[in-house]
């Protein structure tokens, strides 16, 4: 009866698993990025866009364990949805660490696979995971086990010299076996000797066509495309082919950019300028300032707002003058108004 019962409970789990993988909208998601995706320019994004999946950084299993976990993980409930990366291949930790993702109200775990950087390889996750598809499926069956939020990867094509159609795909299909059904792929390969973590963003070039033959091979799957993407045309090209897209560096440098991914791919009527934007933004730093957060930490994730407009300039040394220093003060930031109103007119004007 005991046995019965556990697996019913597990059988329950897997069927949960199915049904809020296939409830997020992963059309297009913002990808993990060290350094850059932290809280605040979640929340930053999240005001132009209420549509895209957002990610945090990769964070180690045993920071989540061991560390200021408050620190690591807290957010604001309206960066959600929201999926928290890992990087880990210590199948009992990475449960642990799920099973905390889900008690924080997480909506997605997803494994790192793809981190091809020096001290990531040393302590056993990011890229080199993909030499290891049983140590993967292993982990991922666990995390499966022990949590009801879906569990995804996020993986390169191939490493070093293996560029390979059916390695990929046995790669894959062990680790759905063990409760993965969403898979995001960055479409290049992971030089895991040779090159900076840098350098393998865009040295081994894009292979665009794999991921489509993945897709194609396995239609049940969740396949999200990601590598070197920018513009809406290009979106919906990829969303013919693949069920969603992940954005990088261009929404990083570009975010006003979701506006459009808004209106042309999530068809958003109302969106906010970037006015609308700045004075959103300056009431979450100044609640946050209260909270004791600097106001660079924040500010600095705004530096592309005017990207490719009149008064870019203008908004990048007003950032860098007011707002960069380590000590840079709320009242500073009072100002930014003006500028953000002498931007739009001047662009109006055109
Ligand atoms: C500054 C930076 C930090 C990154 N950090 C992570 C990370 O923490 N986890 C991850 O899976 N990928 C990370 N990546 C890779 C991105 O998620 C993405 O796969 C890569 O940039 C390709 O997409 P893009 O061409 O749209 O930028 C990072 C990339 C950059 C530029």
């Amino acid at each position: 009866m005991k046995k019965l019962k556990k697996l019913l409970s597990a059988k329950k789990k897997l069927s949960n698993q199915n049904i809020q993988s296939n409830n997020l909208n992963r059309k297009v998601s913002v990808a993990p990025m060290m350094d850059c995706t932290d809280r605040h320019d979640r929340f930053f994004l999240r005001i132009m866009s209420k549509n895209v999946m957002l990610y945090t950084e990769m964070v180690a299993t045993k920071s989540v364990l061991h560390g200021d976990r408050k620190k690591i993980l807290s957010y604001s409930s309206e960066e959600k949805p929201l999926a928290l990366q890992v990087g880990g291949s210590n199948k009992k930790e990475l449960s642990k660490t799920s099973k905390i993702a889900e008690d924080m109200g997480y909506d997605e775990i997803n494994l790192n696979l793809g981190c091809p950087s020096k001290k990531v390889q040393k302590n056993m996750f990011g890229a080199c995971l993909m030499k290891e598809p049983d140590l993967v499926a292993d982990c991922i069956h666990e995390m499966v086990s022990k949590c009801n939020i879906p569990v995804t990867a996020k993986t390169r094509i191939g490493f070093d010299d293996t560029e390979d159609f059916n390695y990929l795909n046995e790669f894959i299909l062990k680790i759905k076996k063990a409760g993965c059904k969403t898979f995001i792929l960055h479409a290049r390969k992971a030089i895991l000797k040779g090159l900076t973590p840098k350098q393998n963003l865009n040295i081994p070039k894009l292979n665009y066509e794999m991921v489509y033959k993945i897709k194609k091979e396995n239609p049940d799957l969740e396949i999200i495309i990601n590598g070197g993407i920018s513009k809406t045309n290009e979106i919906k090209e990829h969303l013919k082919l693949c069920d969603g897209v992940m954005i990088g560096r261009s929404i990083y440098q570009n975010p006003y950019s979701l506006i459009d991914i808004e209106k042309e791919i999530f068809h958003t009527i109302d969106s906010p300028t970037r006015e609308q934007v700045a004075e959103k933004l300056l009431k979450y730093l100044e609640k946050e300032v209260k909270l004791g957060t600097k106001v660079n930490h924040i500010m600095r994730h705004t530096v592309g707002l005017y990207h490719g407009q009149i008064g870019s300039k203008d908004w990048k040394r007003y950032l860098s003058d007011n707002m960069m220093a380590i000590d840079s003060d709320f009242q500073k930031a009072k100002h930014i108004m003006t500028i953000v109103q002498n931007n739009e007119k001047a662009n109006q004007n055109i």
